[in-house]
């Protein structure tokens, strides 16, 4: 393992019923912004949940964050912010509102414009209070520090996030994600798997730990997604698959080994030229990131095969092990009902060179193989 410092300061409310602890949480705040996205809320209860326990505080709205937030949304939240002497910032939804939250939470600190914070060219040092309440199971948004946004005018989609942008509270029932459409549920399931490969495609060494939990959460999805997606309002598969997706990216699938990231970036760079759903792009993009780096580390690719799809060795060597777990994962994804194709978002090789030079903004990139320009251009290729 590699040495490692492991800090996450949220307090998660895990449970039926958690959003009772909505009002002690609130207690300390007497001005309250709530942020949400196209109506969801509105539909299922939730909504009315989260207003009856803070009845008694100044509640301000900001509604309408988008799937594939926008910097311009988040700025319309920060004027509030300011304005309104807001202290605390509330998100109600999936990855994107809370994704947005974070911005505003940080940007009302500022004097400097919001997307600075995402270029890096500020760095978040303090933020508002952001509390958030999840009814997506995928990003694990709601206890990590990250955040994605989109500026549609410069055609970029990028992750930053500082220690100040950990929600101080999350509050996660699974059975407000009962509603959650079957595509979006499809999503969810891409989207945690693909952030528990990214961390087990590492090159540190004896991470058993780590290896074995990774293994355990993602033979489980495996196992339930399908019965969830027969039964949305069954409890116990929503409770699963919402506890799988925070322990996805809460950064404990991380602790002594530093996880690849290549395939997140290059879906990034799809989805700002392309508006399409983040996990729709890791569903066509991650199998071909696959089979590009096989050679690099074959056992990886058999052990994986072997240990989650329980593929036999049969005396095959690990390349041949790997391809067949390679091709297990995209027949489970297909059979869910993921993409598989860039073609079924009508993609064509037309904007490949704007998407490459978006993904080397930092250069090279990708810890388990550095990726260069011709590498992202096989993996798009690839994936036509
Ligand atoms: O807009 P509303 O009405 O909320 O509807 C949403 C949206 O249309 C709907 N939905 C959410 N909960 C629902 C529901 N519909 C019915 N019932 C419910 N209970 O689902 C749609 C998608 O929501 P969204 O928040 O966009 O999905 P997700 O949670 O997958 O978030 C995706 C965003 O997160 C970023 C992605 O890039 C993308 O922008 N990511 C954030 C990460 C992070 N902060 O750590 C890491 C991820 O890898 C990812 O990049
Ligand atoms: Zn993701």
């Amino acid at each position: 393992m590699n040495s490692f410092t492991f800090w996450n300061p949220v307090r998660l409310h895990f449970g039926k019923n958690s959003i009772e602890q909505l009002e002690k949480e609130a207690l300390p705040y007497h001005k309250v912004l709530i942020v949400y996205g196209g109506g969801s809320i509105k539909n299922n209860g939730v909504y009315d949940d989260v207003t009856k326990a803070l009845a008694g505080k100044e509640i301000f709205e900001l509604s309408g964050v988008e799937p594939n937030p926008r910097v311009s949304t988040a700025r319309k939240g920060i004027e509030i912010c300011k304005k309104e002497d807001i202290d605390l910032v509330l998100a109600v939804g999936g990855g994107s509102v809370i994704d947005c939250a974070k911005l505003i939470a940080a940007g009302a600190k500022i004097e400097e414009d919001a997307w600075d914070l995402v270029k890096k060219k500020v760095i978040a040092t303090e933020a508002l209070p952001l509390g958030t309440v999840l009814t997506l199971a995928a990003t694990a948004s709601e206890m990590n520090s990250g955040s994605v946004i989109t500026n549609l005018e410069t055609k970029e989609k990028l992750g930053w996030g500082s220690p100040a942008t950990f929600p101080t509270f999350s509050i996660l029932d699974p059975s407000y994600t009962f509603t959650v459409p079957v595509d979006q549920t499809v999503n969810g399931v891409v989207d945690t798997m693909t952030h528990i490969f990214e961390q087990y495609f590492n090159n540190a060494e004896n991470t058993p730990i780590t290896d074995e939990m990774s293994e355990g959460i993602l033979r489980t999805i495996i196992e339930v997604a399908p019965k969830a997606l027969k039964e949305p309002a069954n409890y116990e598969y929503r409770e699963t698959l919402m506890l799988a997706g925070t322990m996805g990216l809460n950064g404990f699938l991380s602790i002594g080994s530093r996880g690849d990231w290549a395939t997140h970036n290059i879906e990034h760079a799809v989805s700002a030229y392309y508006d399409i759903p983040h996990a729709a792009g890791l569903a066509i993009l991650f199998p071909n990131w696959m089979r590009h780096n096989l050679s690099v580390n074959p056992a990886r690719f058999a052990r994986l095969a072997e240990k989650v799809f329980g593929v036999e060795r049969q005396g095959r060597s690990d390349e041949e092990v790997g391809t067949e777990g390679i091709q297990r994962l995209s027949e489970f994804w297909q059979s869910i009902g993921a993409p598989s194709r860039l073609a079924d978002y009508n993609i064509t090789e037309a904007e490949f060179d704007g998407i490459i030079e978006h993904t080397m903004f930092n250069g090279p990139f990708g810890n388990f193989n550095k990726l260069d320009r011709e590498d992202v251009r096989a993996i798009l290729e690839a994936s036509l």
